[in-house]
This record gives C-alpha cells, sequence and structure tokens, in this order.
C-alpha cells in the first residue's frame, strides 16, 4: 500500500485534476453500479454531506438509537444541516420496515417534515451486526411510497458483504447514497467515498467545499483506496474469523455476562455486575490489548488486518488468564 501511494500520479483534486482520485472515485461508483463517487478525508464527511443533500434545514431524519451519524458525529445532524432526528429503537442497530413506516410524520403542520431514512450496515454499536437485504429492500418501499431518501452509512459495508455473500450492486440498486469508508477493515490511512447519481455528487462536490473538505495533491491517499480495494477486501474472512475466536474466549470468560452474536469483526460484551468496563480496559491495557467501552459495562473489541494470528493467539491467552 505504501509503495502505491508513493507511485500515485497526482494534481489538484478541487480543480478535478487528480488522476488518482479520479480513479478512485470511478472505481467506487463502477463497483457500486452507481454514477458517481467523492473522495473525503472521513466516512463522518461523507455521511454529514449526505445528510445535507438529501435535507433542507427544519426537516427529520430517521435513524437508529445507536446510530454513528446521531451518536458520535458531534451533533452533525442538527449542526450541518438544522434537521431533527426521530431515533428507532431496532434489533442491535437494525430497524425494521414496520419501525421506519410508523415513524414518518404526517403532513400536518406542527410537524417536521420527514425527509430522510439513514442506515448502517454492518452496525458499530450493534456489535458489527448485518442487516438482512430483504429487510433493506423493505425499507426500501417504504422510502419509495413516502417519498424518502435512503442513505446508507456503509462504514463497514465490506464486511457486511463477505459475511453475507452479497454484491455492492445489490445495493446501489437500493439506496440514493452511499458512505464507503475505505480506513477501517481496509486498512487505509485514511479516506471515504460518497456515492450516487451524478447530480447528487454535483451537489456533495459543492458541500465539501463549504466544510473544508476539498482536498489539493490527494491522489497519495486516493492510491492507497485503489490497493486496498484490489486487495484487502477479500481478506475480510480473516477478520471474522479472528473475532468469532476471540469471542468464545470472552464468553467462557467470568468477567462477561454475556456476548453479543459475532458476525463480523467487531465483538461487544457485557460485563459482570461485579466488575466494569473501564476496569476491564485498564486489566487489558497493562498487557497490551487496546479495546474500548461503549457503555459503564460494555467492552467492544474490533479485529483488523493489523491483528495478526499470533496476536489473536495471544489475545485469547490473555482473555483466559483474567
Ligand atoms: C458506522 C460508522 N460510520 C461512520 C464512521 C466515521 O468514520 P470516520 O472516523 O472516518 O469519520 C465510523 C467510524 O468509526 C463508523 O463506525
Amino acid at each position: 500500500m505504501i509503495q502505491a501511494m508513493m507511485n500515485a500520479k497526482i494534481g489538484d483534486d478541487v480543480f478535478g485534476e487528480d488522476p488518482t482520485i479520479n480513479e478512485l472515485e470511478r472505481m467506487c461508483a463502477d463497483m457500486f453500479g452507481m454514477e458517481s463517487g467523492l473522495f473525503c478525508p472521513s466516512g463522518t464527511m461523507t455521511n454529514q454531506i449526505a445528510i445535507k443533500c438529501h435535507t433542507q434545514p427544519g426537516d427529520e431524519v430517521i435513524c437508529d438509537e445507536s446510530a454513528h451519524v446521531y451518536q458520535y458525529e458531534g451533533g452533525g445532524i442538527a449542526f450541518n444541516s438544522s434537521a431533527s432526528v426521530k431515533l428507532l429503537y431496532g434489533d442491535r442497530g437494525r430497524m425494521d420496515a414496520g419501525q421506519v413506516k410508523a415513524a414518518i410524520n404526517p403532513d400536518d403542520n406542527h410537524k417536521a417534515h420527514t425527509s430522510l431514512v439513514c442506515l448502517e450496515n454492518t452496525s458499530n454499536r450493534g456489535g458489527g451486526s448485518c442487516y438482512d437485504f430483504t429487510e433493506i429492500k423493505k425499507i426500501k418501499q417504504v422510502c419509495i411510497d413516502n417519498n424518502l431518501s435512503l442513505h446508507l452509512d456503509g462504514a463497514r459495508l465490506w464486511n457486511a458483504l463477505i459475511a453475507k455473500n452479497e454484491t455492492p450492486k445489490q445495493y446501489g440498486q437500493t439506496f440514493d447514497s452511499i458512505s464507503i469508508c475505505l480506513s477501517k477493515g481496509l486498512g487505509c490511512p485514511v479516506g471515504s467515498v460518497l456515492i450516487g447519481k451524478s447530480d447528487l455528487v454535483k451537489k456533495a462536490r459543492r458541500i465539501r467545499k463549504v466544510f473544508g473538505g476539498g482536498m489539493r495533491q490527494a491522489g497519495f491517499l486516493a492510491a492507497a483506496g485503489i490497493y486496498a480495494l484490489h486487495n484487502n477486501i477479500e481478506r475480510l474472512k480473516k477478520d471474522h474469523e479472528h473475532a468469532k475466536q476471540i469471542g468464545e474466549a470472552i464468553a467462557g470468560s467470568p468477567m462477561t455476562k454475556y456476548v453479543l452474536p459475532i458476525e463480523t469483526n467487531i465483538i461487544i460484551f457485557e460485563t459482570v455486575d461485579s466488575l466494569n468496563a473501564s476496569e476491564v480496559l485498564e486489566k487489558l491495557k497493562q498487557k497490551d490489548i487496546l479495546c474500548s467501552a461503549t457503555a459503564i459495562d460494555r467492552v467492544r473489541f474490533v479485529v483488523h488486518l493489523d491483528i495478526t494470528e499470533e496476536m489473536v493467539r495471544k489475545t485469547i491467552e490473555i482473555i483466559k488468564a483474567i
């Protein structure tokens, strides 16, 4: 990847003249069968730009209570788009079509105008859970029937595609916009791409400029993305196996109340009442294992391409000894 970055041909992307960024954007759009793509520094930016594109001030966005766009983007929906949010309580981050339908506001002056539904696949706070594609299709139908846009936060969509044996084109045909991250399991230092129809991406390019996300000779970063798309998708299976192995050890540990089902590369478990998450984090940090807390009693592990088999083996040994 570093070699590919060093050899990248570059130009000024604010003028649309960086050949490597143009290639990455084209490649992502083609993979998903969508018209156009926009390279951005982060998944937060691609999500926030998409939300701004799909809404007007005063509109309402429907998403799950655990969604990254709501929980971890600094209140960006309110700040950037002046939109309100209707939170739904889905199953490990996944809403169903019935819930979405019931959450749409009636055409009534008292109510905010519902204009957008945001899904997240895989769901981060849901422990890497994957949507069932048939449910996504049902949600899409609700959006069509009610004139709503449908955005996907696909920061870890690659993991879902591998775990569920789905294709990018299925998603490209269904969503109005998709944010895909290159910097998570694919191992790039930075970068996300927003894909959608050409007119949406044209609007998104203007908003990226307003958000300060227009980059100049950033082809070095796009080269990492192209390398990752060619080389690092299939290997995600390995991360999923590693997550299951670590999850089994955690499930058998006295520190654990229960582990959320492990579908991809994230492991979330709840600690027993006598132990809180920060104590677990501290014990593991002393052994050079870094993880995070998602609640006072919830610990989250993520595996990725820099976590080797040897590291997984050692982690399991350490967990068993706690
Ligand atoms: C589901 C999800 N969406 C979006 C993002 C944002 O990505 P970034 O860190 O590149 O802003 C993250 C980051 O962890 C994420 O987990």
